[in-house]
């Protein structure tokens, strides 16, 4: 096809796609069942993990729930048992590679092969770059996104072969948009970002499209994970609300689910607004938290 007949047609593809999306606002989406399916969560045994957890239980999934603490993620096990569904507990540390990949076979020998796989699992250290420390660094990507390559290549084989499955990337608001004394933890949300876009992109491409993908882009949540958050007048969710906005976002396969919705045009400003504009703005949301800042002065 010539040059001009292509951007014609991308213009009508365009044009389509606005009207798609205007028409869809008044029709009720489709949303799909679960109740078959083999869901497997990081994190399990607290906060947004849990809450996850107990909201795929109310559609009768079977739960596979992963985490560090024991007494957490029984307790999660429990509640999703009262609500009905089947689950089973693994303890796995998910910045170990070698426990990921033995944890996830016994899944599969175990229980079945996993169809809907959420890297929920996340750590975070507030300081700024010169007194975090190494090990800090380091186990902050072996869990916010190195952890989600190791379960994704265990589980997604089986998924390719039935075309069928749904990865989740639980990322955060973070993974857009760079805040001070976040550093590494941004860093690893904006690579769980893009994880979850070029996954996206590459299912797409090896015409896998029975598998689908989700992001998970939330503000501050009050399960104690950032410490003291607070902002002039972003809201401070709580972790069932997430949970409640994520269960939505898959089951009509949304890809990109920002919590509250209007931060995504928050995040459009982020491209036009001059920076002068921008760093107002900013100062204006006052978002606030308790970080170790300048600890390593002493050093100087
Ligand atoms: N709370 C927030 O403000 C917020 C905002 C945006 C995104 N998120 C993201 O949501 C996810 C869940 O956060 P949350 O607020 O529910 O935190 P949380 O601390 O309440 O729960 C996290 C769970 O992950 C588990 N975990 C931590 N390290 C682990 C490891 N190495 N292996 C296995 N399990 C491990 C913990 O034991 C805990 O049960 C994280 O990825 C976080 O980055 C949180
Ligand atoms: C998980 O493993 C890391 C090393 O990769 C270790 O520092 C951490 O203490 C472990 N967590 C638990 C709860 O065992």
């Amino acid at each position: 096809m010539n040059l001009f007949l292509e951007i014609l047609l991308l213009c009508a593809t365009v044009i389509y796609s606005y009207l798609e999306v205007f028409v869809k606002l008044f029709i009720p989406v489709k949303r799909k069942s679960v109740s078959s399916e083999i869901v497997l969560i990081t994190g399990a045994g607290h906060g947004i993990g849990r809450a996850t957890a107990c909201e795929f239980a109310k559609h009768q999934s079977t739960l596979v729930l992963w985490d560090v603490n024991k007494l957490g993620v029984e307790e999660t096990a429990e509640e999703c048992r009262r609500l009905g569904a089947a689950a089973h507990v693994f303890l796995v540390n998910c910045s170990k590679r070698d426990e990921i990949y033995i944890a996830a076979d016994k899944v599969k020998k175990d229980i079945g092969d996993v169809t809907i796989l959420v890297n929920n699992a996340g750590v975070i250290f507030c300081a700024d770059l010169l007194s975090i420390q190494d090990h800090e660094v380091q186990n902050t990507f072996d869990v916010n996104i190195l952890a989600h390559f190791w379960t994704t290549r265990r589980f997604l084989p089986a998924m390719m072969r039935k075309n069928h499955g749904h990865v989740v990337t639980v990322a955060s608001a973070a993974g857009h948009q760079g805040v001070e004394f976040m550093i590494t933890y941004c860093s690893s949300k904006f690579a769980a970002v893009g994880f979850h876009k070029a996954l996206t992109a590459e299912l797409s491409a090896l015409g896998k499209h029975g598998i689908k993908t989700s992001c998970l882009c939330p503000i501050f949540v009050n399960t104690g994970f950032v410490k003291n958050p607070s902002s002039r007048h972003l809201p401070i969710l709580k972790p069932e609300a997430v949970a409640k906005a994520l269960l939505d976002g898959i089951l009509t396969n949304k890809k990109m689910i920002f919590v509250p919705s209007f931060l995504s045009f928050q995040l459009i400003l982020n491209f036009f607004l001059p920076e002068r504009a921008l760093a107002a703005l900013n100062k204006l949301q006052g978002i606030k938290f308790d970080a170790i800042i300048q600890a390593s002065k002493k050093e100087e």
